[in-house]
């Protein structure tokens, strides 16, 4: 089965063929960091001219790399959210477009399930139930996938996502945007014991983020040295900075895998590329729990993770009518709720 997915949440426009849910025959992605790095952050009117602009040269490159026409594919996903309005709009008008003209299954696919399917591409015997962690841009969930593969929400970010805390602490530092890959870089050099900063503990039973006290800790520390003249340890205060989210993110993690009994545990998103957060989990992770990573270019927004779980869904019928609508909020139900959500 050959499966396009096609992704325009944010500010990469992708399309990529992946074959039976596995073998990545292609994925492109059309990157608009250059045009966005002068506001540190995504202007969503722009974004979406741009994937106008952009989509249908994606796509055809994506079938040209995969040595494929358009007529080969047996199916179609495309993310309609969460992400941002008017560029989710363009990706999944495109996807319906080409299932409609081409009488093809088509599928809506929730961006956030997709960054964790990532795995399935470089891992195909990663198995259910597993606790998965996104953790990029614009989110941080924590969540349970159960056998049947439904996701329920365990936790979330009470304030900023923790890829938007290392934008805007290296935006504080005077970094490059996106600010992960700047810190990652810096913190090489840094020692992680210089700034100590809040660690923010919740109810034991709650599986919730904040991340702004340490980003404000940071911005006030830089503020002093300033006041005083004194030069500021940008290394120190990133690597103390990415010591303090990896021991955040993994206590959660790891106590969810407890709680769910589970033995794996699926990591993704953006921030999931970062080397030094990826070794502290391995290295803190309890005896007998397995952590999955994509590679870093499976971990950043891009298509064949979309191709992925859509291959998933189509696979056992799970189609989705062509009315479906761009859900900039689309999120997972908590395990309360029975609302739904792909
Ligand atoms: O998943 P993604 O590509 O887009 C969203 O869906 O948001 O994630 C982008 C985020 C940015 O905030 C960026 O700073 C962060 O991922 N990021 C990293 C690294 N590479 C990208 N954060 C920490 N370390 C990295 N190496
Ligand atoms: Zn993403």
């Amino acid at each position: 089965m050959l499966i396009m997915g096609i992704e325009t949440s944010c500010d990469e426009t992708a399309a990529g063929v992946v074959r039976e849910g596995k073998e990545i025959l292609s994925n492109v992605v059309a990157s608009q960091v250059s045009i966005h790095k002068e506001f540190w952050g995504i202007v969503p009117e722009i974004a979406s001219r741009k994937h106008i602009e952009v989509i249908i040269p994606v796509i055809r490159k994506a079938l040209k790399d995969a040595q494929i026409k358009l007529t080969d594919l047996n199916g179609i996903g495309a993310t309609y959210g969460p992400g941002l309005l008017g560029s989710l709009m363009v990706g999944l008008t495109v996807a319906k477009g080409i299932a409609y003209s081409l009488g093809l299954p088509f599928v809506g696919i929730n961006h956030l399930k997709a960054h964790l399917y990532a795995n399935f591409l470089q891992y195909p015997n990663l198995s259910f139930p597993l606790v998965g962690l996104i953790i990029s841009g614009g989110h941080t969930e924590l969540v349970y996938l159960s056998k049947d593969t439904k996701c329920k929400l365990l936790g979330t970010t009470r304030d900023d996502a923790v890829g938007e805390a290392f934008d805007k602490v290296a935006r504080i530092l005077k970094l490059s945007y996106p600010g992960g890959p700047a810190i990652e870089k810096i913190a090489q050099k840094g020692n992680p014991q210089m700034v100590d900063l809040p660690h923010l503990h919740f109810k034991k039973e709650n599986f919730d983020f904040s991340f702004s006290g340490i980003k404000t800790a940071i911005l006030y520390y830089v503020r002093e040295l300033q006041k005083r003249k004194t030069p500021i340890p940008a290394s120190d205060i990133a690597a103390s900075f990415q010591l303090r989210v990896a021991e955040i993110l993994s206590e959660k993690l790891f106590k969810a895998a407890s709680l769910k009994k589970v033995k794996n545990i699926a990591i993704g998103g953006g921030v999931a590329s970062n080397n030094f957060i990826r070794e502290f989990m391995e290295k803190n992770a309890p005896p007998g729990i397995k952590i999955f990573f994509p590679s870093p270019e499976l971990c950043t927004d891009n298509a064949a993770m979309v191709a992925c779980l859509a291959y998933f869904k189509i696979k056992k019928g799970k189609t989705s009518p062509l009315s479906l609508e761009a859900q900039p909020g689309l999120s997972f139900p908590t395990s309360s709720s029975t609302t739904h959500s792909s």
